[in-house]
């Protein structure tokens, strides 16, 4: 048994994460979280309290993060800024959280000595052709095109000077694009279903050829799990489940799973600096540490997700308003 500390635990993966922990070890977590517009406590309900703990407060605060980690025997950081839309309006609180936020757990561990996983994502890479045939591996070179992916970036890159310079006891993964329950709606696939619950037309940027690798949040639970117990320390593992869709398709499954027309969506204004295509090489997860992605396909995965928004619409409903707000000021 282990007390972990996972930062970010009330967002969308952290939460999941939370759950996966509970149900599939007997460690000890205490969560670690902001609660910003992304944090919600209901994301936590019904979990056992003599096994799970919540503390608000900033991973920038350093003597907080101090006590804490003095406290656990592993941290497991998913606390950031996660939205692009948002990094283009207002890039600070990125900068703060993603990269200040992770300074400041990297010098706890230092001090410490505590084992942290820290979490990424595939964004760092930039993207790909949608012909390419190469996908993204763990050697290939950095090239992030948004505020949010810079700041993921630099994170990454403190990490490993971390633990080259000071010895921290640190690993990395980047992953592709989760879905699953507890998503926050601003995000593309809850928007999609939370529209259509509530009568309004699925919104596509540009084209809506863009293409993105779908996990569901459980197995990218499950591959974090395995890096934790079994992965290298110092090294970095891309987590992906071959699940590439391009945006369009998602859509059309989503009206279609939701007794629509296919057809039923609007083309809105294109995100700056939108990324073709994200596509990820799990090869070596799967060879090294014998993690497989248990979740059926995308389509049954989806349908789930869908029930979800259905079943609980008192969990989103408090934030719809104001994420169709914003995206209608920006033309989307
Ligand atoms: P999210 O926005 O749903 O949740 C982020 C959580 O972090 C929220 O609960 C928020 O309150 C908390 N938080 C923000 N700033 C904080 C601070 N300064 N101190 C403490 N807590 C703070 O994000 P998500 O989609 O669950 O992403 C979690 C992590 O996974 C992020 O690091 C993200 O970069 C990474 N990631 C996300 C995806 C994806 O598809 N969503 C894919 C790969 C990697
Ligand atoms: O690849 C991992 C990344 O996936 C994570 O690092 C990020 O935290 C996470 O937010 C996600 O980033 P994306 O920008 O890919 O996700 P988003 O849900 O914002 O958009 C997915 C795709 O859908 C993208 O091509 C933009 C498009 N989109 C998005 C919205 C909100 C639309 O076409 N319409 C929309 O309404």
């Amino acid at each position: 048994m282990a007390r972990l500390l996972v930062t970010g635990g009330a967002g969308f993966i952290g939460s999941n994460f939370v759950h996966h922990i509970v149900a599939h070890t007997d460690h000890t977590v205490t969560v670690l979280d902001k609660l910003t517009y992304a944090g919600n406590r209901a994301s936590l309900a019904g979990l056992p309290a003599d096994r799970v703990e919540l503390v608000v407060g900033n991973i920038a605060d350093a003597p907080l993060v101090d006590e804490l980690f003095a406290r656990h025997d592993a941290v497991v950081h998913y606390a950031a800024e996660s939205h692009n839309d948002n990094s283009l309006d207002d890039p600070r609180p990125f900068l703060d959280t993603n990269v200040v936020g992770t300074y400041t757990l990297l010098e706890a561990a230092r001090r410490h000595d505590v084992r942290l996983h820290h979490i990424s994502t595939d964004e760092v890479y930039g993207d790909l052709e949608l012909d390419d045939p190469q996908r993204f591996t763990e050697t290939t070179p950095y090239n992030p095109s948004s505020p949010y992916s810079s700041t993921k970036a630099a994170s990454d890159l403190l990490v490993r000077a971390w633990v080259r310079s000071f010895g921290v006891r640190a690993t990395i993964s980047n992953c592709s694009n989760n879905y699953g329950p507890f998503q926050h709606v601003e995000k593309f696939i809850p928007r999609q279903i939370t529209n259509v619950i509530r009568g309004i037309r699925p919104k596509l940027y540009g084209t809506g050829e863009n293409v993105r690798d779908w996990i569901h949040a459980d197995d990218h639970s499950s591959a974090v799990l395995a890096i934790l117990d079994r992965g290298a320390i110092g090294e970095t593992y891309l987590i992906g489940a071959d699940g590439e869709e391009s945006n369009k398709d998602v859509v059309e499954t989503i009206l279609d799973l939701m007794g629509k027309d296919p057809g039923d969506y609007d083309l809105v204004a294109d995100r700056p600096g939108h990324d073709l295509r994200y596509a990820i090489d799990s090869s070596r997860l799967r060879a090294e540490l014998g993690w497989r992605p248990q979740y059926p396909g995308f389509r049954e995965g989806l349908e789930a997700t869908i029930r979800w928004y259905r079943d609980n619409e008192s969990w989103w409903a408090g934030a719809k308003d104001g994420v169709e707000a914003f995206y209608a000021s920006k033309g989307q």
